[in-house]
């Protein structure tokens, strides 16, 4: 059972890396291989929007995000991981998810992608934020655009593992209930594949 954790924060080691490691360790417990990937290491260029992928089901890019959307299709657990950047993701995790349109492509154009209803229940997405400010709504703009991508990919997405107010908490590494909390998650989802 393969556990991915994609992050689209670019601060290493910051309140999403922090909470995301914890999600991870809650789910190696639990019995899961883990792997997590830092989008700001890869070198990836963002979706030209050329519509070669609709023909072939095959992107014209090839680079960094090549492989990892191939790992994506073998996880079991997909955890898209960013801030709130604007009241939304991060660019980062927004250009690799954009870059998933070959999936799509594959899924509804040239139909070479196919998930049967046993394998989207056993595939579970899950979206982990943490955010500055505790105000109101402020995921709710990322939401559908980790399941667009979630759902292309064949996984269910119904887990949202959500830290606002990081600002006045003091961070992750302050706010330690957080990192609590996200292994316990972590540990839950996993556990239910287990
Ligand atoms: C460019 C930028 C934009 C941000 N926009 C928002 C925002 O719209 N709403 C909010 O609550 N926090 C916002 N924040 C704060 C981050 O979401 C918050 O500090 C987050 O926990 C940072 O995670 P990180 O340490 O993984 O980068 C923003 C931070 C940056 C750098």
């Amino acid at each position: 059972m393969k556990v991915l954790g994609i992050s689209g924060s670019p601060r290493k080691g910051g309140n999403t890396e922090t909470v995301l490691a914890a999600f991870m360790k809650g789910a190696e417990d639990a019995g899961a291989e883990t792997k997590t990937v830092r989008l700001v290491d890869l070198s990836y260029r963002n979706c030209r929007g050329c519509n070669a992928c609709c023909k072939k089901g095959v992107c014209v890019l090839s680079d960094d995000i090549t492989p990892l959307l191939e790992e994506v299709l073998s996880a079991d657990v997909l955890v898209l991981a960013s801030p709130i950047y604007s009241m939304t993701m991060t660019a980062d995790l927004k250009g690799f998810i954009d870059r998933g349109q070959v999936l799509w492509a594959r899924k509804f154009i040239t139909k070479t992608l196919k998930f049967s209803d046993e394998h989207v229940k056993s595939h579970i997405g899950v979206f982990l934020s943490t955010s500055g400010k505790d105000t109101p709504h402020v995921f709710d703009a990322a939401f559908p655009v980790a399941r667009a991508f979630l759902h292309d990919a064949g996984f269910s997405y119904k887990d949202n593992v959500l830290f606002p107010g990081m600002d006045e908490k003091g961070g992750a590494k302050v706010w330690t209930e957080s990192s609590d909390e996200a292994y316990a998650r972590g540990k839950e989802i996993a556990g239910r594949l287990i």
